[in-house]
């Protein structure tokens, strides 16, 4: 099926509903979610790109990993992963994610609570990874690199990466962080496939023109790793992580309460009657 074969009222319609099902963003750990649209043909794209995959994501507070596994359910994309594992270090996220599936009966999609700065509790044969990480503005790419090490970690070194990071001809910092993570990307001995430029905008109310690309890494033939996946605990990695003087403090954010993200909260309307004498008839 083509791309232009596709029902865009219901794809729309399918990513609409799992945008219902998304947590509120916290900002100070960079949750800032891509606009809709983006998010329907960046869906489309990965389910083509990972058809009969196992694919992890490191990281996945959008939804992609949800809107891939429900269009191919719904039956409008004939393609997708054989098995998606998202790994997100917020609980509202992999709650949030477990519940979609199991009201949807989405068998190939999971989540799983974890912090990529621990070691990466496998499994390590997923034959891609998926992630949209902390986009490194004020470290020089060097939270990116985290990410993408425990996708690389995921496939052991010997898979295919889609990597979403910010683009910007008119910034300076996203060309630095591009050309840092792709030399860090063949020093783990893959090579990049491909650069989609400026694709998606994001809910991003201090900088909403800027844009994001795909840059799609592939692992060179033969391609081996580090042996053990450790936990990263270096100040210099972690300095500025999510922005200039925010460095990681938190190991999980937990869920408090079960809130369906789709409805009003009663904490946050309270209602003003009628008055009394009005005769309504009800
Ligand atoms: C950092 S945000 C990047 C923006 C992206 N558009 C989003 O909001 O999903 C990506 C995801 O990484 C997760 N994340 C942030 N820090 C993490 C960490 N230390 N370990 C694992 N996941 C983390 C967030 O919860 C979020 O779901």
């Amino acid at each position: 099926m083509a791309e232009e074969d596709i029902d865009l009222r219901a794809a729309v319609n399918a990513v609409s509903d799992v945008v219902q099902n998304r947590p509120r963003p916290l900002r100070e750990f960079d949750q800032i979610y891509m606009k809709t649209g983006d998010m329907v043909m960046q869906s489309e794209f990965v389910a083509r790109w990972a058809d009969g995959k196992r694919l992890a994501f490191i990281g996945d507070g959008d939804a992609i990993s949800v809107c891939v596994a429900y269009l191919k359910a719904r039956g409008i994309v004939p393609y997708g992963p054989s098995e998606i594992v998202v790994y997100d270090f917020d609980e509202r996220i992999t709650n949030a994610v477990a519940r979609f599936a199991e009201k949807e009966g989405l068998e190939t999609l999971a989540a799983r609570l974890y912090n990529c700065l621990d070691a990466f509790p496998g499994p390590t044969d997923f034959d891609c990874f998926y992630t949209n990480p902390p986009w490194g503005a004020s470290n020089a790419g060097e939270s990116v690199k985290v990410f993408v090490q425990r996708g690389m970690e995921a496939t052991s070194y010997g898979g295919e990466g889609l990597v979403v990071v910010a683009d910007d001809p008119d910034l300076e910092w996203p060309g630095r962080v591009l050309a840092n993570l792709q030399a860090a990307a063949i020093s783990s001995g893959f090579f990049i496939q491909r650069m989609m430029p400026r694709l998606h905008s994001y809910h991003l109310d201090d900088a909403p023109d800027l844009r994001s690309c795909n840059l799609l890494l592939k692992a060179a033939p033969g391609n081996q790793g580090p042996e053990q996946s450790l936990p990263i605990r270096d100040a210099e990695r972690l300095a500025n992580f999510y922005g200039r003087d925010l460095c990681p403090r938190v190991h999980f954010v937990r869920e408090n309460i079960r809130l369906d993200y789709g409805k009003a909260s009663e904490g946050e309307y309270s209602l003003e009657l009628l008055e009394a004498e009005d005769d309504r008839g009800c």
